[in-house]
């Protein structure tokens, strides 16, 4: 291992690269609630990693859709782990971005000159909800249908857009095969591909900017 780094760093400076990444002074009062970005990375990764197996096995039309879920379950070789991971992890990914963003407000930390930080949170946040809703529907099962059905009615109700929202999110005005490809599109290219560029950007702007010290409180005035 040693040999390949001195070999790697040789040609590429990996050594440099490393410093410049994770060797960092952190400022005093860091603790545990500064790690919820960290987790929502790691959760991140291993919706990736399982939802390229799950799509593998996947079928998007209204026919096979259950049936190739079931399959996945049933019959792949850890293919219900493979499965709960992501089921699981798309809650767990729901719960410690917002964490992460609360402890964000909380502690001021979206303040001058994290402002940037902030807004690119809160699009990824918007695209965390996305990932849900359009998860939910995939397994074509009764509360996916029923539930985008609802979701589909909410948006109808938003003022001017509304109708033209709900329409294209159904493709027509029932929810059917078409709605199950444009929900998998969704899911699988646009929402990926718009929270890693999203991801790798806030990443730089926190490894550019440093981590912001935890608030203090204004010392007491004597007398
Ligand atoms: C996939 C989702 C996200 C990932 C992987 C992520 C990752 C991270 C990481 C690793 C940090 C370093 C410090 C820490 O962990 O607390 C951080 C900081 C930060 N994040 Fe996120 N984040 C995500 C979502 C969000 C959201 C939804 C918001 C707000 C709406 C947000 C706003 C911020 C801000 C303002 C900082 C700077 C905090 C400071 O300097 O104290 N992030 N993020």
């Amino acid at each position: 291992m040693a040999k390949l780094r001195e070999w790697l760093d040789e040609r590429l400076q990996t050594r440099e690269i490393k410093h410049a990444l994770l060797d960092r002074k952190i400022p005093k009062g860091v603790g545990w609630l500064y790690t919820l970005g960290s987790v929502s990375l790691f959760i991140f990764t291993a919706q990736i990693v399982t939802g390229i197996l799950l799509a593998m096995n996947y079928v998007p039309s209204p026919e096979h859709a259950y049936l190739s879920v079931k399959h996945v379950t049933d019959q792949i070789p850890m293919g219900s782990v493979m499965r709960g991971i992501h089921k699981w992890g798309a809650s767990a990914m729901v719960i410690f971005v917002t964490l992460h963003m609360l402890r964000v407000y909380f502690m001021g930390a979206y303040k001058y000159p994290r402002e940037l930080t902030w807004i690119v949170g809160v699009l990824i946040w918007l695209i965390v909800l996305g990932f849900g809703f359009t998860g939910y529907l995939l397994p074509w099962d009764q509360k996916g249908f029923w539930a985008t059905v609802v979701g589909a009615n909410i948006a109808e109700q938003a003022p001017y857009l509304g109708p033209w929202i709900a329409k294209l999110m159904r493709g027509g005005d029932q929810l059917g095969a078409v709605t199950l490809t444009r929900f998998y599109a969704i899911h699988v290219l646009i929402l990926p591909a718009s929270l890693g560029l999203l991801v790798a950007i806030h990443l730089f702007m926190v490894i550019r900017q440093g981590i912001s010290a935890p608030p203090e409180r204004e010392p007491r005035r004597p007398g």
